[in-house]
This record gives structure tokens, C-alpha cells and sequence, in this order.
């Protein structure tokens, strides 16, 4: 496995080339990193699933370039749901829809639909155009962390959670820290109308100005079947309670103006929503990073962003 930090155009084509020839490229998005494979290749896609250790029936985002790749890979693409490509892509929205002959049963879990997703990330958009260049049709990539824990949101966290499973042409494309800190907000667009299954940064206002539409809170789906919507998940090692003191010598997390009670860790205060979803994922790590046992999480206000935020925290709870 190699890292390459902020990667050039050539170290790009590389990784594009490295995902063509079925090796697996960890690369960072808005959201989280993501761990891709060529989403045409089922050895290659079958890799995905043991480095992270997941199970099969678990189905993958497809990453794609523009909305133009979206008519490959989907069919019978309701009205609301190019409205809401059209607005939100690139950025952080996944759209799940009747897949198309071109996703098979690897990608899909099994199921009849495809979650789709155009990244805004810099390099992740690069890497799908350089990838595009080589006829590839769709980078598949979930979070890029072992099953079950919490997402990666720099190439450190992906060092740390996947080097020992990756091979040696493997590649890690080091961009930085995530600028969101949450994976992405996953819209169903099956029905006649939207449903979440995951909230995330694209909230639930900005989709109904769009769409104009009921919008269903479904994140307890049993139609589909969807990891991220397990009851547990995205858990650090340490145990994960809400809304109660910490006692001395466990971690703390809270928006600023709420004091550190005595004695305990203060392992972040963000100021705001934004900074809360950014600094999360990161303070979870560093709290197992220094043998942490407890975290205590004051849950942000609901509504937006905090929406997602206390979705990730009721699964990674204890
Ligand atoms: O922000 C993100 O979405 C990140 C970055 C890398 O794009 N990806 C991500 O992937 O979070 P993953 O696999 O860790 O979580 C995606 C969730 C899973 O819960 C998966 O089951 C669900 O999306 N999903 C994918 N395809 C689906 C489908 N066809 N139907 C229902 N759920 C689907
Ligand atoms: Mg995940």
C-alpha cells in the first residue's frame, strides 16, 4: 500500500490506472473517506468487502463524475430526483434508484436499487474524471473504516483502520481533513415520493425547497437494506453515552459554550453545527487513541446538520 499526499494531476491518473487494473484507492471525499473499486469489477468489489470485513448483502455507492454518468447506472429516474441532482450535485447527497443492467447483484446487495452520488471533493472529482478517461463507468466506495466502526475523516484514520488488510498496489490519496466530518444525507427515490434513509449535510429543507414535496423520515427502513442503518454503528472502541456528566477521567464532547465538567477530558467544543459535524468523527478516534472509556456527547439541537449528527451518535452509542 502506498499513501500519496496531496496527489498531482500524474499521481491522480496513477490512482485511476491502480482502479482500472482492480487494485483499491482510498480517497477523500466531502463527507468521509471512501475505500473504491472499479464498481464494474466483482474481484475487485469483492475486496472492498473483506478489507473492511463487511458483510455481502450490504450494498455500495456508486461514485460518479456528473449527473451525465447518472443514466448508466439508473432507470425510471423520477422528476424530483434530477431536481435534486441537478441542485445538489456535486456535494453531499447519495440518490438511491432503480438500478440498471449495469448494476449487478455485487453492488447492489440484491436488491433492485442503486445508491448513486457525485462527490464535490477536489481530488475525488479528478480521480473520477481520470478514471472516466480509461472508460471506467463508476467508482464504488464506501466509507473507508472496518465494518461497524467509525467512518475515517482523514488518511491517517484510514492508515490506521485499513493498512494491515490493503495489498501492496493499493493506494491511499491523502487530501486532507474531510471538510464535513458526516457521510453523506441518502435519499430514497423509489415512491412517488422522497424518503431519508440517512441525514445528513443536504437536510431535509433544503430537499423540500426543491422538490416541494412530503418528505418521509425513514431511517429504520426494512425495505432496504442499508449498514449505515443498523441499530449499531459508526462505534468507537470507548462507550458512547448521551447527554449525561462525565465522570473525572472520561471524555467529553459539547458545543463550546458548555463547561467541561470537573475533571473530565474535553476532547472537543465546537462552536458550531459545522464545526461539530467536522470535528466528530475525529474526536471519537482520538478518545480510543488515548485509552478513553467513556465518552460522554452533549447532542447538538435537531434540525440541519444536528439532525445527522444525532442520527451517528444514536447508533454509535452503547
Ligand atoms: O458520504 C458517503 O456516503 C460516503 C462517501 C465515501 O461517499 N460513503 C458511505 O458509504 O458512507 P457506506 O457504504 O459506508 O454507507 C452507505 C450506506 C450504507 O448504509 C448502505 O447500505 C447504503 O448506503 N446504501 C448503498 N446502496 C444502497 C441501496 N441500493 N439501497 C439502500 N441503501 C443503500
Ligand atoms: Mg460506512
Amino acid at each position: 500500500m502506498e499513501i500519496i499526499s496531496n496527489p498531482t494531476q500524474d499521481e491522480i491518473k496513477k490512482a485511476a490506472k491502480a482502479l482500472k487494473d482492480g487494485h483499491l484507492v482510498a480517497f477523500p471525499t466531502e463527507t468521509v473517506y471512501g475505500l473504491g473499486a472499479d464498481a464494474i469489477n466483482e474481484k475487485a468489489v469483492s475486496r472492498i468487502y473483506s478489507v473492511k470485513s463487511r458483510p455481502t448483502d450490504h450494498p455500495l455507492i456508486v461514485h460518479i463524475s456528473s449527473i451525465n454518468q447518472l443514466y448508466k447506472w439508473a432507470i425510471d429516474i423520477p422528476d424530483y430526483a434530477i431536481k435534486l441532482a441537478k441542485e445538489f450535485w456535486p456535494g453531499p447527497m447519495t440518490l438511491i434508484l432503480k438500478r440498471s443492467n449495469l448494476a449487478k447483484d455485487f453492488i447492489t446487495g440484491g436488491q433492485g436499487n442503486v445508491g448513486v452520488r457525485v462527490p464535490m471533493n477536489p481530488i475525488a472529482l479528478a480521480l473520477l474524471s481520470e478514471f472516466e478517461k480509461l472508460n471506467g463507468l463508476g467508482i464504488a466506495a464506501p466509507s473507508a473504516n472496518r465494518f461497524g466502526g467509525v467512518s475515517s475523516t482523514t488518511a491517517e484514520a484510514v492508515v490506521d483502520e485499513l493498512a494491515m488488510f490493503l495489498g501492496n498496489k493499493d493506494l491511499i490519496l491523502d487530501g486532507g481533513k474531510s471538510l464535513i466530518g458526516v457521510e453523506s444525507s441518502i435519499i430514497d427515490c423509489t415512491a412517488i415520493t422522497p424518503a431519508v434513509l440517512r441525514p445528513g449535510a443536504v437536510t431535509e429543507k433544503m430537499i423540500n425547497s426543491i422538490t416541494n414535496l412530503p418528505l418521509v423520515f425513514n431511517t429504520k427502513s426494512t425495505q432496504v437494506k442499508a449498514s449505515g442503518l443498523l441499530d449499531s454503528h459508526y462505534s468507537p472502541k470507548a462507550k458512547v453515552i448521551l447527554n449525561v456528566t462525565p465522570k473525572p477521567g472520561e471524555g467529553f464532547i459539547a458545543m463550546a459554550d458548555i463547561p467541561t465538567p470537573n475533571g473530565a477530558i474535553r476532547l472537543a467544543s465546537p462552536a458550531t453545527i459545522k464545526e461539530f459535524s467536522h470535528v466528530l468523527y475525529s474526536s471519537l478516534r482520538q478518545a480510543d487513541q488515548t485509552n478513553i472509556n467513556v465518552i460522554s456527547v452533549t447532542l447538538p439541537k435537531s434540525g440541519g446538520l444536528g439532525d445527522a449528527i444525532i442520527d451517528r451518535l444514536n447508533r454509535a452509542k452503547s
